[in-house]
């Protein structure tokens, strides 16, 4: 499922806003100088816009904030929606205003008439974005599909951008139909069928099974998956867009498709959210998808390590130890902590084959993180400066939230083990940080690295900024800016 909504761009004609759509938008900068479009409008509508743009309600309203008239005039439309503009918009009221628009917009095709507003991109993907409905589940649902008509002054000086837009709004929502779907259908199976099926776009798309997982010798992943009857998996993605000698990016991701804590049980209420605990493989898969969608010219490989954490008479216990394939062991003392596992023999497969330029991981990886910074901002964790500044760059230009944490030797410490080389848990106390310590010790010497918790930006109970309750896609954004700006070899 992708896009859920068509896009097309309408040449500019002031004859569109008397066609049939269900709603028109335009946008007002001055309500003292009315633009030949606006003149046209009030005259459609018998007058209601001028009275409507000079109402205390518009006045008072913010750039990108949207007031809706019904069955204005003559308006062969049902709603006018007129956009509080500025001069001085920014590029994030800009999405703010079509996000405004997509929440007003139900059902029918809408017409968008820009004049010489700026960045008409950033509201057709803040529209695109909040048009999103994980509603396949529902037997009720209506199958057709929305229209969109993007009014412009020159549409073909568009066309382009357009698509660069809708490559990342389909990242965004592959991702989101992922982090919603629950894991009787999306088991670990299905979700590297799913990824399979990624090949059509140019990735390589490689799918290791348990028997190879073994002989590769990572056992922290597989302990986590003994008690689940689903097998798991590692799937690497490969897109090439760059030259041929230039080393990859590598993006890790977490993929437990369920987490019950395994037999360190969670309590019931709200477990069914651990549906979500494969959001940084979700990550890692949309962002793939935008690159490929949008030919980036670099070089970027996803690998996701795709398992369900069950408790059953095969489980993992507390008290077991597991060597990893970096060869260090590890005392599984709580088997609800079992992220750190499976990203730790991944990260290290990555690097071991890839010999990557850069890494950065993504995990639903702690309730601590959640204690932390809430359900905006993503924690950030990195052992370089510099990289971490330009994820951070970007994740603030794509107003993703993300917060720089620590990592300190002293938080290392908690994960002493009596018995093993380290133990998989460090207290409550600091949760998201030793955690992050964890996995430091499988990155290797000079790797720059950054590691994501995105426990709490993954999915919210409530409407997140660009997406309605659930899946956020959060981080797809943010990295596909990342490698355009850091990772494209110059065009
Ligand atoms: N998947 C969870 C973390 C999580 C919590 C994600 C809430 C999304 C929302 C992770 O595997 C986990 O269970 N972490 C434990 C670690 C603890 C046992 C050290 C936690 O945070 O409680
Ligand atoms: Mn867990
Ligand atoms: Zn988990």
């Amino acid at each position: 499922m992708t896009t859920t909504i068509d896009v097309h761009l309408v040449d500019y004609d002031l004859a569109a806003l008397e066609k049939n759509y269900e709603r028109i938008s335009v946008f007002v900068t001055d309500p003292e100088k009315l633009t030949k479009l606006a003149k046209q409008v009030d005259y459609i509508t018998k007058g209601a816009f001028v009275r409507a743009i000079n109402s205390q309600e518009f006045t008072e309203k913010c750039c990108g904030q949207v007031l809706t008239l019904s069955f204005p005039g003559f308006f062969k439309a049902s709603y006018l929606d007129i956009i509080k503009w500025s001069k001085s918009i920014t590029c994030y009221d800009a999405r703010k205003a079509g996000v405004n628009l997509a929440k007003q917009s139900k059902s029918g095709d809408t017409l968008i008439c820009f004049e010489t507003e700026k960045f008409p991109e950033e509201v057709l993907k803040g529209f695109m974005l909040r048009k999103y409905d994980f509603s396949i589940h529902k037997s009720k649902t209506s199958s057709k599909r929305l229209s969109l008509g993007v009014m412009l002054k020159r549409p073909k000086n568009f066309e382009a951008s357009l698509i660069e837009t809708k490559a990342i709004v389909d990242g965004v929502f592959l991702t989101r139909d992922l982090v919603n779907e629950p894991a009787n259908i999306l088991n670990t199976l299905e979700f590297s069928k799913r990824l399979k099926e990624l090949s059509v776009e140019g990735i390589d798309i490689e799918i290791l099974d348990e028997k190879k997982l073994s002989q590769l010798g990572m056992n922290a992943l597989l302990g986590v998956g003994q008690g689940s009857a689903n097998p798991s998996k590692v799937v690497v993605m490969s897109w090439k867009g760059g030259s041929k000698n230039v080393q990859p990016l590598a993006l890790v991701g977490k993929g437990v498709v369920f987490d019950t804590g395994g037999i360190s049980l969670k309590p019931a209420g709200g477990m069914e959210e651990m549906t979500m605990d494969m959001g940084g493989a979700g990550v890692v898969a949309g962002t793939m998808f935008v690159l490929a969608k949008r030919k980036a010219k670099a070089n970027v490989v996803g690998l996701v390590g795709l398992v369900e954490n069950m408790p059953s008479s095969t489980a993992q216990r507390p008290g077991d130890i597991v060597k990893s394939m970096k060869g260090d062991t590890i005392e599984v003392i709580n088997t609800d902590a079992e992220g750190r596992l499976v990203l730790s023999d991944v990260l290290w497969y990555a690097q071991e084959r890839f010999k990557p330029k850069a890494i950065i991981d993504l995990a639903t990886l702690t309730g601590a993180i959640i204690v932390s910074l809430g359900y905006e901002k993503a924690g950030v964790f990195s052992n370089d400066d510099g990289f971490c500044e330009a994820f951070v760059n970007a994740a603030a230009l794509e107003n993703e939230g993300a917060w720089r944490m620590p990592l300190a030797p002293a938080y290392d410490k908690k994960l002493k083990s009596r018995l093993a080389d380290m133990k998989n848990v460090g207290g409550r106390d600091a949760g998201a940080i030793t955690a992050a310590q964890f996995i430091q010790r499988f990155i290797k010497k000079d790797m720059p690295w950054i590691h994501l918790d995105i426990a709490g930006v993954a999915h919210t109970k409530s409407e997140s900024s660009y997406a309605p309750a659930g899946a956020t896609g959060w981080g797809v954004m943010s990295l596909d800016r990342l490698v355009r700006e850091k990772f494209e070899d110059i065009k």
